[in-house]
């Protein structure tokens, strides 16, 4: 099947400015249905009716000034805070100044573990244990589930070198199935209506939820600390981690902290990348050929290995498109901590500064055509130079993601490993919308079918060498 139209992927209709307000305070929950159409063409603009005042920063040389330049007047908001502190404590992508900057010093090494070629292993692992499941199942499966099924069995592969079917690794899996469908990044009748510096409480489930989590968390430290026993893998390399200025390590919470930032940021989010991938794959069978020959091409039929991964440009650039299209992280939100000007804007102390990946890569003056699903925009030289300084999954500046290769390593060897193996089908494909809850996530789960393919011959193409 050949579309000649390109293909525009759900995203919920922009709403007028009264309907997205009367909205929120009818208590929608769900952020992206509620933006209005002038936010994807401001460069700067005020929400009106908030408690505090609320800034959407777009344009890229402005967000550069609140995420690079003016980084310290500007941590992160309450919001985010009070959304993940439960189950992160003052862990690494919560935490601010000098605890940041220790943590930081502390936990480079286990980053430097995460550097990918030690975990391509781990990721080569799950994928096949993630494709006798799928060849098991018998109908149609919920895929999000699947993905978090996946890639936190890659996170805790790579932190715990045991795969997520261990008792506690299991249990801390449900635990967080729950926690991330309750937990919005942003509730948005709470963003309106609370002062500067608020104090956000957690609903008791979550709570609930976290304690379940950072429990069996501890448990499984508990267990490596008793046992002595050294091992090449995260939790090893942060147990052993010290402060270089004062050759101290961290107390067992502050473990379970780090632990817990590895394990929501390494799954969470690239669970809803793949989700978006897979989805836009099943309703383009073009991309998913090209997929597949450029697998062939560059690997042959044998094992993806971790150098063939460079090679799969344009398996990489579908990734890279469909993160465009549903950046996970939607919202990255700030507090002003001193009066600032930004651009000709006036941003008061106690601000609530707002720079949303989701705006910003379909911003209708930084893209062209920002609803069409088109990876091979990300071809080098085909971008404008506003588009290229408008794309930021990752964030940007000294909290830009630290696993953001470790993430499109894994992301292109699942789409290039399934793609040779399925053919998808979603059924329930027109209903599919996005929502926000802690990433972007479709609204109701998407129902696919992972359809085997014949082992094609051996013969398809030849393997190419691999070039670094
Ligand atoms: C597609 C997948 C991913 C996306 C889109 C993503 C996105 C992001 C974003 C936007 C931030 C910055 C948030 C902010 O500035 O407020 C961030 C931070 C972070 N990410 Fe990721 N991430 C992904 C995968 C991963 C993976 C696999 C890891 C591995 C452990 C990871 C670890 C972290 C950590 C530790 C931080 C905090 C860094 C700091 O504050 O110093 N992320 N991520």
């Amino acid at each position: 099947m050949n579309r000649s139209e390109p293909f525009r992927p759900p995203a919920p209709k922009p709403k007028t400015m009264a309907g997205a307000f009367a909205s929120a305070f009818l208590g929608a929950r769900d952020v992206l249905s509620l933006l209005p159409g002038s936010a994807y063409e401001t460069f700067i603009g005020q929400a009106p009716g908030s408690k505090r005042p609320i800034f959407i920063v777009n344009h890229p040389h402005l967000v550069r000034k609140v995420l690079i330049d003016r980084v310290a007047n500007y941590p992160k908001s309450d919001l985010m805070v009070g959304a993940l502190a439960p189950l992160v404590g003052d862990g690494m992508f919560i935490s601010a100044g000098e605890t940041w900057a220790r943590q930081r010093r502390m936990i480079d090494p286990a980053f430097a573990h995460m550097r990918i070629k030690t975990a391509y292993q781990q990721m080569v692992a799950a994928v096949d244990a993630a494709e006798t499941r799928l060849d098991a199942a018998a109908g149609p499966l919920p895929l999000d589930e699947e993905m978090s099924r996946l890639t936190a069995d890659i996170v805790f592969r790579t932190i715990f070198s045991e795969p997520i079917e261990g008792e506690h690794a299991s249990a801390v899996f449900h635990a967080f199935a729950e926690y991330q469908n309750s937990v919005p990044q942003i509730e948005p009748k709470v963003m309106l209506e609370s002062p500067a510096w608020a104090e956000i409480e957690p609903p008791k489930r979550v709570k609930e939820m976290c304690a379940v989590i950072r429990e069996r968390l501890g448990v499984m430290i508990d267990r490596r600390l008793a046992s002595g026993e050294r091992r090449a893998d995260i939790a090893g390399d942060v147990i052993t981690a010290r402060d270089p200025e004062t050759g101290e390590g961290f107390t067992r919470d502050e473990l379970i902290d780090q632990i817990a930032v590895f394990f929501l940021a390494g799954h969470e989010t690239s669970a809803s990348a793949l989700t978006w991938a897979f989805f836009i794959l099943s309703q383009t069978p073009e991309t998913v050929a090209r997929i597949r020959k450029e697998t062939a091409r560059a690997v042959g039929d044998g094992p993806i290995r971790f150098e063939h991964v460079r090679a799969l440009g344009y398996t990489r650039n579908v990734f890279r498109e469909a993160l465009r299209l549903y950046p996970p992280v939607s919202f990255i939100t700030r507090i002003a901590t001193k009066d600032d000007v930004l651009g000709e804007q006036k941003i008061a102390a106690g601000s609530l500064v707002v720079v949303s990946p989701w705006l910003i890569h379909r911003h209708r003056k930084f893209w062209r055509r920002p609803d069409v699903f088109d990876p091979d925009r990300h071809l080098p030289g085909r971008m404008t130079k506003i588009a290229s300084l408008a794309y930021l999954p990752f964030g940007l500046g000294p909290r830009v993601c630290a696993g953001a290769s470790f993430a499109t390593t894994e992301s292109v060897l699942i789409l290039a490993s399934l793609c040779r193996r399925y053919d998808f089908e979603t059924l329930n494909a027109k209903r599919v919308m996005p929502v926000g809850k802690l990433t972007t996530r479709p609204k109701e789960p998407i129902r696919m079918r992972f359809l085997r393919r014949a082992p094609h011959p051996a013969s398809a193409a030849a393997p190419a060498p691999v070039s670094g």
